[in-house]
């Protein structure tokens, strides 16, 4: 059946998610073929239940084979990926998975609270002093690059590079951030990879808590990474740890904006800041998908799918299934149960989701604290991207408490 938008055109999701068109495909045909410019295609599967399935079910649904994005890689690339948590199948994913499993305990992220209130905090301070702001770049993208950079044992006077090399990434598909098209955008991953080089060499035989001290430490089959893996985990834990918990934030503070009755009850009663950060995920969740790859044939939803298709699990659709939500499309701070897929589920399910729920708490109550009033000042922006699901820019005027 064919789609009335084209799902894969990045073009699409300028003007939003095509949040019509998935509600119609969910009820008419919830896998749907999407071809590609190239004349192949791959499955979209649209349904809560399915993306559950799918991602419980590594053995049939690979990450390895092709990574998570839809456009094919090169075999560079891949090695490259081959890596990254994300790109891992079990039983290696297992292992390594294990390995940074003490980071993110929820002991070891609730220690960082303070560290991140006092980041957030000199964000709102210069915030106030500019009072007009693009809350994109000037208010929401500084958190996530202070906090990973400290977890991954980063100094401060190189952040702003590793801001800039993940913004690059993120912004693949949008010819505003990424001019040299489709060919510029590895580039910057590799720039990423050898500076992270750099730092595994500066931390081996070194004790230390950030994780590069304890990547690069830790041996795996008595086998310790070598530089260049390491390169390519330090690349993946960046990118996936910066610009989505940004877009959360950003995107989050627009829905507040446009439904001034949540921002209200917020305000009130700062203790719901955390389940509305779930409804936040759950209604703009900053990835449209993520894929995996037939191992063997399989039926999904009434589809046949054929060894070595790409399958895309869109986030960004289930999380609107009337199946599991009701009323979907109402934005509810109090929702509850809100099994929202925005951080994945089984195996891959985010490693970071603890860390991205405590930012996007303290930088909500920071937030509200700092300013009584916030008023938009100007049309957002989205960016041109059918992966992340993010604003380009969010003019607003602040006004302080
Ligand atoms: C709102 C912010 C975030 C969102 C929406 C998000 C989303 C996701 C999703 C959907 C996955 C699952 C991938 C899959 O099933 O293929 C994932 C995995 C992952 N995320 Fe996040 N993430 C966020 C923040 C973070 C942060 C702050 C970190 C910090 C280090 C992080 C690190 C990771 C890692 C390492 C994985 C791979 C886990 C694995 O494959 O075992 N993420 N994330």
């Amino acid at each position: 059946m064919a789609a009335v938008l084209d799902l894969y055109d990045p073009e699409t999701y300028v003007a939003g998610t095509p949040l019509a068109e998935f509600a119609r495909l969910r009820r008419e045909d919830p896998v749907h073929w999407q071809p590609t410019p190239g004349g192949d295609g791959y499955w979209m599967v649209l349904r809560h239940a399915d993306v559950v399935r799918v991602s419980r079910d590594p053995e049939t649904w690979s990450s390895a084979r092709g990574f998570v994005v839809i456009e094919p890689l090169t075999e560079a690339q891949l090695g490259m990926m081959r890596f990254t948590l994300l790109g891992m199948d079990p039983p290696e994913h297992a292992k390594y998975r294990r390995m940074l499993l003490h980071s993110f305990t929820p002991r070891m992220i609730a220690a960082l609270e303070p560290r991140i209130r006092a980041i957030a905090r000199g964000i709102m301070a210069r915030a106030a002093e500019r009072r007009d702001v693009d809350f994109v770049e000037d208010v929401a993208a500084d958190l996530p690059v202070q906090v990973i950079g400290e977890l991954l044992g980063v100094p401060p006077e190189d952040r702003p590079k590793l801001r800039a090399w993940a913004a690059q990434l993120t912004g693949a598909q949008d010819p505003e951030l990424n001019p040299g098209g489709d060919a510029a955008a590895p580039e910057a991953s590799i720039e990423m990879a050898m500076y992270a080089m750099g730092l595994a060499a500066s931390r081996r035989g070194k004790t230390g808590a950030d994780l590069t001290s304890v990547a690069v430490n830790a041996e795996v089959d008595g086998r310790a990474m070598t530089d260049a893996e390491y390169g390519s985990f330090f690349v993946q834990l960046a990118t996936a740890g910066n610009d989505t918990t940004r877009n959360l934030l950003s995107s989050g503070l627009r829905i507040l904006l446009e439904q001034p009755h949540a921002l209200a009850l917020l305000r009130g009663d700062p203790a719901r800041i955390p389940s509305a950060i779930e409804e936040m995920l759950r209604f703009e969740g900053p990835l449209h998908y993520f894929r995996r790859t037939a191992t063997r044939d399989a039926e999904l939803g009434g589809a046949r799918i054929r060894e070595g298709q790409r399958v895309a699990l869109v986030y960004t659709s289930a999380n609107r299934d009337e199946a599991v939500f009701t009323e979907p499309d109402r934005f509810d701070v109090a929702r509850d149960p809100n099994p929202h897929l925005s951080f994945g589920i089984g195996e891959h399910f985010c490693l970071g989701a603890a860390l991205a729920r405590l930012e996007g708490r303290v930088f909500f109550e920071e937030l509200l604290a700092a300013f009584a009033r916030i008023e938009p000042a100007g049309e957002p922006r989205r960016l041109r991207s059918n992966l992340n699901n993010a604003l380009k820019s969010l003019p607003v005027r602040l006004h302080a408490a």
